[in-house]
């Protein structure tokens, strides 16, 4: 039996996640990028790992994957460091998400009693029990709560290894290479069209974050419903004596930011999240908000030089959640439309969407998210 081949559209986390598992699974697998691989969402991604921390009232279906998706990161992470002999550093203090002021503690309060409704593992802390922690903290800070099973991972690192073990598994990744659309025959995928030359194909998997729905072929029961929402971030340098160890989300009355040390004395700071269409220029009072949300909790940052800024484009769909698995079109699969958390179901898509690819069967893990739920 000749193997089968697919096309990827899209090499970010999650096209390269997916073509991986299908390399390593023996399909025959080309990943199609339009500039260089993992260079958009991902690469701008903090990399968080934060199910409780992105719980929002509403969403607990979403809460849902990002657990199950959580359960599967460290098998993921070391797999993937095993193909690729490229460190995730994968990151396991915890995180805090910590209040700057009454007002922000009582919201705190209704995020923990939430969380403990659900049966997630939350602890409440004071002031001086989050200082016991961080010692660089703020006498501000009044509250926070401990997620310990809230973890990182440097997301840089992840989008060369996922290059890497995809192409160590005998993938093609062809970079600088735009999809121009689909081809479809009788409500069956035939193809892709790549520079007005059609590429056959047995399966194509949309993987093109807050581009998926802009490619031709695509009618409207199968264009995905993804559109962009910026977020700008900022680096610093942490000094050889750190001052933070934690991963933390600190909000006060006003303010809002997330502080993400890395393995390597970085520091990242965001994030925005600002509907302006494909904008990605960084802006002074984005900067300045965020430094001013991460000073007023941890006044140390103002002396740390800044090394880098920048914005992505995360893949927001219509409802918020991801976009997973096969669609009314034969042969035509999704993985897009992640939104706040591409990092964090990583190994939800790349498991999942692959065995959707190689048995034609939906996991339960991934059934509600299917493209058919915008038709309803
Ligand atoms: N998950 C973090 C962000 O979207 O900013």
């Amino acid at each position: 039996m000749s193997r089968q081949r697919v096309i990827v559209i899209g090499g970010g986390v999650c096209g390269l996640g997916v073509g991986w598992k299908l390399a390593a699974a023996g399909a025959d697998v080309t990943v199609f990028d339009r500039g260089k691989a993992g260079r958009e969402s991902t690469w701008a991604a903090a990399g968080m790992l934060c199910p409780q921390m992105e719980l929002r009232p509403q969403e607990e279906d979403i809460s849902a994957l990002g657990l199950e998706s959580m359960k599967r990161w460290r098998a993921f992470a070391a797999d993937l460091e095993a193909d690729s002999d490229i460190p995730l550093h994968y990151r396991d203090e915890g995180t805090l998400f910590i209040s700057a002021d009454q007002d922000a503690a009582e919201q705190l309060r209704f995020l923990h009693d939430h969380q403990i409704e659900l049966g997630m593992p939350v602890e409440w802390l004071s002031g001086a029990e989050v200082r016991e922690r961080e010692p660089y903290i703020s006498h501000n800070v009044v509250a926070g709560l401990v997620c310990l099973d809230d973890h990182h991972i440097d997301c840089r690192g992840m989008t060369r290894a996922l290059a890497e073990a995809f192409v160590r598994r005998g993938g093609d990744l062809r970079e600088d290479a735009p999809v121009d659309g689909v081809v479809v025959d009788d409500a069956r995928l035939t193809g892709v069209r790549v520079n007005g030359e059609v590429i056959p194909a047995d399966a194509v998997v949309v993987a093109a974050g807050t581009w998926s729905g802009m490619l031709d072929g695509l009618g409207g029961d199968v264009k995905p419903p993804v559109r962009p929402v910026k977020g700008q971030m900022l680096m610093l340098r942490q000094p050889d004596e750190r001052i933070l160890s934690h991963c933390i989300w600190a909000r006060s009355s006003r303010d809002f930011c997330y502080m993400v040390p890395k393995a390597d004395g970085t520091l990242l700071i965001g994030a925005t999240v600002e509907e302006v269409g494909y904008n990605k220029d960084v802006t002074a009072g984005a900067v300045l908000d965020m430094l001013r949300a991460a000073w007023g909790v941890l006044p140390s940052v103002y002396d740390l030089p800044i090394i880098e800024t920048w914005a992505g484009l995360r893949p927001a769909s219509r409802d918020g959640a991801p976009v997973l698995g096969a669609t009314d079109v034969d042969g035509l699969f999704m993985a897009t439309g992640h939104f706040r958390n591409g990092i964090l179901f990583a190994p939800v898509t790349a498991e999942d969407v692959a065995h959707a690819v190689l048995t034609g069967e939906t996991t339960a893990t991934i059934a509600p998210y299917g493209l058919g739920r915008f038709a309803a």
